[in-house]
């Protein structure tokens, strides 16, 4: 498959007969429950503290997720704003645990870094964030 990855692998789960629609496929409210959680770590990390989606754009269901499919799920940073951050999410599938690789959705997700209040509070400048956070570090999470 000559299609790359964008972003960090965040999370990696399977796909269990619970999560199905009445069709036997995978129900994308579950995917998109997946997405949100790992695009949250990103976002978490991102601002160093609590976070919230504040909205999902350009959803796009590419391929179904089957029973027993490994779902992977790859999260960047692509613009950070004052306390709002715009995280580019994509989930793949290795079918059937170690079948090929397929992209199978992919969304850009908007995070607000809140205080303990719920308010807005202003996200860090990427040069005081720990190392494990900066781009590239492809092997922590
Ligand atoms: C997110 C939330 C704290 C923002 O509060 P607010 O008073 O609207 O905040 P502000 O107007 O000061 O905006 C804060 C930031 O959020 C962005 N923002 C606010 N509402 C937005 C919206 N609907 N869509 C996109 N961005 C939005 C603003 O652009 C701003 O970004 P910036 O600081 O980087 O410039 C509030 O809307 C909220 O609590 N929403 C519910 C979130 C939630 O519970 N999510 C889980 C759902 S189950």
């Amino acid at each position: 498959m000559t299609e790359k990855t964008r972003g960090r692998l965040t999370t990696r789960t399977l796909a269990m007969p619970a999560d199905t629609n009445p069709a036997g496929d995978i129900f994308g409210g579950w995917v998109l429950s997946q997405m949100d959680i790992a695009a949250g770590i990103c976002a978490g990390q991102r601002a160093q503290g609590r976070v919230v989606t504040v909205s999902v754009d350009s959803m796009s269901f590419i391929r179904p997720v089957k029973v027993g499919d490994v779902l992977g799920v790859y999260t960047e940073v692509a613009k950070a704003g004052r306390t709002s951050m715009q995280i580019h999410v994509e989930a793949w599938v290795r079918r059937d645990r170690i079948g090929q690789r397929e992209k199978v959705t992919e969304a850009l997700f908007k995070f607000v870094s809140i205080d303990e209040s719920g308010k807005p509070t202003p996200i860090p400048e990427e040069k005081d964030l720990p190392s494990y956070v900066k781009e590239g570090m492809e092997s922590d999470f």
